[in-house]
């Protein structure tokens, strides 16, 4: 039936699976990438004719919209009753409210034009964050192969929008999460839409660990090792180069976690290049937080002085799991106030080592506190976004400051979630100190005469 199928993505392996195996590696435990074996045939101005949607919720989702690039049931896409029984969405709301913006006071913060800064707010999916994205097509996939139950391990937004999918599904929902390391909003997000949550004494990779040993052999997997889940996440860059006439920018920029976004992002460029939908491939910039920086370490030659590259496929594995026994060792532990991106294992490295030899791409660290200015002035600026997603206005300005990325570049930053703890922006502005605090007043006597 389709014209899609899993490949290894190591070149000297390459195993093939078919679209509805479910699993996470090939036999020999390297990544999967769902393929396409041909190019869509399709002009690139069907996308922004659907979003005049005539009440066809694949039309209005952000997600859906670009359905021809991520036709991985192999439907007919113009078929609306093929849709319907196919593609898992809510209501046509994953990806509608998120294009790029214009951002004057985050512009003039970092040093780039104002007229070329955008940025990308995520925070405005139903669930609040990037992962409602990918998680419309994991879905897809797993409503295809018939799956009861999903499972994740999470930060807290990828468990806040498996909840709110798979409830509105009908399916079981498990979400393994670090005890006391998450947002309470992410975790009353879980709980609100009837997942089972199982709290880990430990941090995200503990609990990941854990999910990957103990979730049984049934349970579907929507972390974003599930290669599934990275095609929706394709979707925000579409959205990026609709907005400028599929001209690239010169820069994407997203916060590092897991990698899964990275991946995704130098999957999708792959794609549109090799299939001739651009000419120009943007760099990708790739912020970690201090604490949670294995990925700038690696890739900056931080740690052993060796700079790690996936170099076609030939990955110097021996280093990743030399930096990984030194952390363990050591009891090394990612920290950092931004739990979203709290990881010291990123599970998607290969891929997103990939991606980044793929766009000439860089890393860059920012610091907690550097995070919460950036995250400061989108505020300012009339915008939501959490703590993760102020590394980017951080890595932006960090980036200017080395002349890396240049004061005319045409730059695109990912806000990957909205804000679900407000007492790190109430802290952030009860402290006079910090740059961008606007201190609440305080009267200590109301005096009515
Ligand atoms: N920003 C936010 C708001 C996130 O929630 C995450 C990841 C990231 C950035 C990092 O993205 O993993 O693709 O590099 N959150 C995951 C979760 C880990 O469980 O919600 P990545």
């Amino acid at each position: 039936m389709s014209s899609a199928y899993q490949e290894c993505i190591d070149p000297k392996c390459r195993l093939r699976y078919d679209i509805r195996d479910f699993r996470l590696t090939c036999s020999k435990g390297h990544p999967l990438d769902v393929k396409y074996s041909s190019r869509p045939n399709i002009e690139l101005g069907i996308f922004s004719m659907r979003r005049n949607h005539g009440s066809n919720i694949y039309n209005e989702s952000g997600v859906w919209r670009f359905r021809n690039f991520i036709n991985f049931c192999s439907i007919d896409t113009e078929n609306y009753e093929e849709c319907a029984r196919y593609l898992v969405s809510l209501d046509g709301a994953e990806g509608r409210l998120s294009k790029p913006f214009k951002m004057s006071k985050v512009a003039e913060y970092v040093g780039v034009h104002k007229d070329n800064l955008f940025l990308q707010p995520e925070g405005y999916n139903p669930s609040g964050s990037f992962k409602d994205n990918g998680m419309a097509t994991a879905l897809t996939h797993a409503k295809l192969l018939n799956v009861k139950k999903i499972v994740c391990a999470s930060t807290g937004n990828t468990s806040a929008s498996a909840a709110m999918y798979a409830s509105n599904e009908g399916m079981g929902c498990e979400v393994y999460v670090p005890r006391g390391e998450i947002a309470i909003g992410k975790l009353g997000q879980a709980l609100q839409f009837g997942a089972q949550v199982i709290e880990v004494d430990g941090n995200f990779d503990d609990a990941l660990a854990m999910m990957l040993r103990e979730a049984s052999s049934n349970a579907y997997v929507v972390n974003s090792v599930n290669p599934f889940r990275l095609e929706g996440q394709k979707t925000i860059v579409y959205r990026i180069l609709e907005y400028l006439d599929w001209e690239s920018p010169d820069w994407l920029v997203y916060p590092g976690g897991a990698l899964g976004n990275t991946s995704s992002a130098g999957k999708c460029l792959m794609e549109l290049y090799e299939w001739g939908f651009i000419k120009k491939i943007p760099r990708l910039a790739v912020i970690n937080a201090e604490g949670a920086d294995t990925l700038y370490k690696l890739y900056n030659g931080i740690f052993n002085g060796v700079r790690l590259r996936w170099k076609d496929g030939s990955v110097d594995l021996s280093l990743i799991d030399e930096y990984y026994r030194y952390m363990d060792k050591n009891n090394i532990k990612p920290r950092t106030d931004a739990t979203a991106i709290q990881i010291g294992k990123p599970a998607n490295l290969l891929k997103g080592l990939r991606a980044l030899e793929f766009t000439d791409g860089v890393v860059e660290v920012v610091s907690d506190k550097e995070m919460y200015d950036g995250m400061a002035i989108v505020g300012l600026n009339g915008f939501d976004c959490e703590l993760a997603s102020g590394a980017v206005p951080a890595g932006i300005k960090k980036l200017r400051e080395q002349e890396i990325i240049k004061k005319d570049d045409v730059v695109v930053g990912i806000l990957t979630g909205r804000q679900k703890d407000p007492n790190i922006v109430i802290n952030y502005h009860l402290n006079p100190a910090n740059r961008f605090a606007v201190t609440p007043k305080r009267y200590s006597k109301v005096t009515v005469k």
